[in-house]
């Protein structure tokens, strides 16, 4: 049972908070994670009164969740703790009216969740601290992105800093809350077996792919201001990325294992000048077919820009200067409306140095996140009969299936636990975030100069022919 608190989560009408957050807390709930005393207060503008919001929230729980996971007599139980206060969180004014709707709570801890556009971020935590709200203890949670490059990642995080020391500011990344990203962690430094054949000289290249096959649903404002640069790859990419690449850490915590992600993002070697047009493919979704039906072009999305050049598809050849990674691409690649739902690490390894049976494929580490959670390795085996003729066949490991017994955590419930617990490992720190934006920012910038166009894309396709080439103009392909 975790400690007594109030969680305040600003943006409490808005897709992430009734999608994710509620869902999860009212799962942590059922499994009686949750402290009997804890309080959870949504904050928005809209003037809803509190029925109207449990009515609204109840709604979402229900479409978010199994029929069989969501039971009404919990849900009322959820419901008592949970509280609608609507307010504009850039007038100070309203912070004081918050205060008093809290009332007093001395050394009660207070968690800010905002789940809000970056540019409100310093505003809250300014008016928090006006109104007497950022006590010691209180902890603040800033969803991604942070900012929407390298100096607004600064300001916000100078400003944040001003108000909430480091060690209480979670900036969450969800897809460091997936279990198979942390078994990803588990599987390279809790078995001897991989450590010897992690690295250059047998690793030929590793792809990371997060396709997704929705479209941008009704986050057509957000999106089209972000793309999916900032929206995935500065972020949930690169946080794969330095899980693949970082050093074993010293210890399992917050600071160890951060100070190792941060040497592997700072070793990103810069794309600039020509290299934005030779290592990366930005594209743009137009109409096509997906799971049988007819989508439209990205351009035609609700709340989205007729002329708009935001990119939904992306791929980069990046690099990692350092003594493990020299010479080692790694290709990331992500796109809405993609022909598939997938998110995979694939780690190919090199050839064996002399063919003695003819045709033999490299070997083939697979770490499947999404749909189904496995890891399996691609090995070349002798298929029965006279004669030495191989295939390539796979040793899975379902970790669903293996763990079949036990409840799969959705990432927001793991890492909702750890900010009410105080635990920060699964979080990004400051330098964390700044450094991916240092990489980030020359692409982005160099996307104005070459390219603005972006180039298209048919809906329930792999993305842009150009995102084949990446690969194909060096013998390999995406798997
Ligand atoms: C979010 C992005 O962070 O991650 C969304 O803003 C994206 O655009 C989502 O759809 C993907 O998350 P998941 O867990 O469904 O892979």
């Amino acid at each position: 049972m975790s400690v007594s608190c109030d969680m305040l989560v600003f943006g409490g009408t808005g897709d992430l908070a009734l999608h994710k957050l509620i869902p999860a807390l009212y799962h942590l709930h059922l499994e009686r994670r949750l402290h009997p005393q804890m309080r959870i207060v949504a904050l928005a503008r809209q003037a809803l009164s509190r029925d109207a919001y449990l009515q609204l929230a109840e709604r979402h729980c229900r479409a978010q969740l199994p029929r069989s996971e969501f039971q009404h007599e919990s849900w009322l139980e959820f419901s008592e703790r949970l509280d609608y206060f609507a307010m504009d969180a850039s007038q100070r004014g309203d912070f004081v009216r918050l205060a008093h709707h809290l009332g007093h709570a001395e050394g009660r801890l207070r968690i800010y969740y905002l789940a809000t556009a970056p540019g409100l971020f310093a505003p809250i935590a300014a008016n928090l601290e006006a109104a007497g709200l950022a006590n010691e203890q209180a902890r603040v949670v800033l969803e991604k992105p942070i900012g929407h490059d390298l100096a607004s990642a600064l300001a916000i995080n100078a400003a944040i800093g001003q108000v909430f020391a480091e060690s209480r500011i979670y900036r969450i990344d969800h897809y460091l809350g997936k279990e198979t990203v942390q078994n990803l962690m588990a599987l390279r430094f809790a078995n001897a077996l991989f450590e010897p054949i992690w690295r250059a000289g047998h690793i030929d290249h590793v792809q990371i792919t997060v396709g997704e096959t929705l479209g941008v649903e009704n986050r057509g404002g957000y999106y089209d201001q972000a793309g999916a640069m900032r929206d995935m790859v500065q972020n949930h990419l690169l946080q794969l990325l330095c899980l693949v690449a970082m050093e074993a850490p010293v210890r399992f915590d917050a600071e160890s294992v951060r100070n190792e992600k941060v040497k592997v993002l700072e070793a990103l070697k810069p794309i600039t000048g020509l290299d934005v047009q030779d290592k990366t493919v930005r594209g743009q979704y137009i109409a096509g077919q997906v799971g049988g039906h007819d989508v439209p072009a990205y351009y035609f999305e609700r709340h989205v820009d007729n002329d708009s050049d935001t990119e939904t598809f992306v791929a980069v050849q990046a690099e990692i200067d350092n003594w493990r990674w020299s010479g080692v691409p790694f290709y990331l690649r992500t796109g809405k409306r993609m022909a598939k739902k997938t998110s995979e690490i694939i780690i190919e390894f090199k050839p064996v140095p002399h063919m003695l049976f003819g045709n033999s494929q490299a070997n083939r580490l697979v770490i499947r996140l999404q749909p189904d959670e496995c890891i399996s390795l691609q090995l070349m085996a002798k298929a029965p009969g006279k004669g030495m003729q191989l295939e390539p066949v796979e040793l899975d490991l379902n970790l669903a299936h293996v763990f079949r017994q036990k409840r799969r955590w959705d990432a927001y419930e793991r890492l909702l636990l750890d900010v009410i617990e105080g635990d920060s490992t699964l979080f990004m720190r400051h330098d964390e975030v700044e450094a991916a934006w240092r990489w980030v920012d020359p692409i982005l910038k160099g996307w104005q100069g070459y390219y603005r166009k972006p180039r298209p894309y048919p809906a329930g396709s792999n993305g842009p022919e150009q995102a084949r080439q990446l690969l194909e103009r060096h013998g390999r392909y995406w798997a």
